[in-house]
């Protein structure tokens, strides 16, 4: 460990439960150099039926004891149900820290899409959001864009992630609602805009109808992250020094475990 390696600050990912971790991965890719701690308000946990006033002012609350604990270099909001909705009040709130945010990839989707199909998998919070409703007017008009707002996919992902099984079924009624036919087309992409998501790509693949697209926006989060966050010459990643923090206090051993396979201490 070098001299320099201690004193960089760490990047902060946050997320309501395990999803961001499927950020958090590809950050460690591109930021080797640094430590992160990993957010998840398990205690506010799913985010997606909050009522938006309330679950605003949940997390300016949070974000205000956060980054005065870990006074960390950037903040991942690794949620889009959560930065959808408080994206450009946290950016208000804190005008001296850097948050990049997670947002659903309806641009990418728009520009790739053969059959101009598109589907959004989302948590019904995102669904219903301004935010989003913006990013099909400005970036997707051409398009016939789905909304599929899952009430229950966000808890089967953790579920499925610390290891309890999920029917074939349950998952499937979730996603089916992504795969129109219209005019001889069909969906080519489908969108998943909710970080737990790609926890279960494999399963979306084995039952969709139809092959497509999911679209994964972590790597480009993480390449917006190392885009802000300064490359320090000689620095390495101090070992161990990657933990987690629970709202609750109290995450059940699954989920330690979880927590310990990704390296972050509890
Ligand atoms: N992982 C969060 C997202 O990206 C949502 C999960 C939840 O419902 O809290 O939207």
């Amino acid at each position: 460990m070098t001299a320099a390696a201690n004193e960089l600050k760490p990047v902060l990912v946050f997320d309501s439960g395990i999803g961001g971790l499927t950020v958090l991965r590809e950050a460690r890719v591109l930021m080797p150099e640094r430590s992160f701690i990993y957010v998840a308000d398990d205690a506010g946990f799913p985010y997606g039926s909050w009522e938006e006033q309330a679950l605003k002012e949940r997390i300016i609350g949070l974000f205000g004891k956060l980054l005065q604990d870990y006074d960390p270099e950037i903040c991942i909001i690794a949620c889009n149900t959560a930065f959808t909705l408080v994206g450009a009040d946290l950016r208000a709130a804190f005008p001296q820290m850097t948050f990049v945010g997670t947002v659903p990839a309806i641009k990418p989707a728009a520009e790739r899409t053969r059959s101009g199909l598109v589907s959004v998998l989302a948590t019904p919070g995102t669904v219903k959001r301004a935010y989003t409703r913006d990013l099909i007017q400005s970036f997707a008009t051409q398009c016939h864009v789905r909304l599929v707002g899952s009430e229950n996919l966000a808890r089967m992902a953790e579920a499925y992630i610390r290891g309890e099984t999920v029917s074939d079924e349950a998952v499937l009624a979730e996603i089916d609602q992504c795969f129109v036919e219209k005019d001889g087309g069909k969906t080519d992409i489908v969108v998943l805009a909710c970080t737990h998501y790609p926890f279960m790509a494999n399963l979306f693949r084995r039952l969709a109808p139809w092959p497509v697209d999911w679209l994964d926006p972590a790597e480009a989060i993480a390449r917006r992250a190392r885009s802000l966050v300064p490359l320090v010459a000689d620095a390495v990643h101090a070992e161990n020094s990657d933990f987690s923090v629970f709202t609750s206090g109290m995450p059940d051993f699954p989920t330690r475990r979880l927590m310990q396979g990704f390296g972050l201490r509890a």
